[in-house]
């Protein structure tokens, strides 16, 4: 399957927000890993309800971000994110019992809808929060922050066994 990176055309120049999305390449690249490795179902589970849990906290900070400054577009990127969200939970449940073995066409889907998800959604919502004068640059804005702490570690990709 393709590579599941980060590039710098997703930059936001954000160091927060960028680290939010990088770290949700890794998970996405983790779960690939832990697909193609076809050892360990656990260890598949584990990745894919850790992406699922990384994507409610950061879906969250950002929406509070867009709520907080205004955003007019709120709706809509909310609507994406609902409907990544639920298609993540779907596959947990699937896979929690037993009724789905995960493919590679799994990752693909989540690394794709990401990389446009943030070349156009999220850039928009970062031009938005910058012409309002929203703390972007540095330490972040707040709820990025206050999500972060909150968030789940991204695995090893490589399976115990
Ligand atoms: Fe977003």
């Amino acid at each position: 399957m393709a590579a599941v990176v980060w590039n710098d055309e997703y930059k936001m120049n954000d160091s927060v927000v960028d680290a939010h999305h990088r770290t949700l390449f890794k998970m996405i690249s983790d779960l690939a890993a832990a697909i193609s490795a076809r050892k360990d179902e656990v260890f598949v589970y584990e990745a894919l309800d850790a992406f699922a849990r990384y994507c409610q906290f950061h879906f969250r900070a950002e929406e509070q971000m867009m709520e907080s400054t205004g955003y007019p577009g709120l709706r809509d990127h909310r609507k994406e994110h609902d409907t990544l969200e639920e298609k993540a939970r779907e596959l947990v449940e699937m896979h929690k019992t037993g009724d789905l073995t995960l493919g590679s066409a799994v990752p693909q889907f989540f690394a794709r809808w990401l990389s446009e998800h943030i070349a156009i959604e999220d850039r928009r919502m970062v031009q938005w929060v910058r012409i309002q004068g929203g703390a972007l640059a540095g330490s972040g804005h707040w709820a990025f922050r206050e999500a972060s702490a909150k968030m789940p570690v991204s695995r090893a990709a490589t399976p115990k066994k």
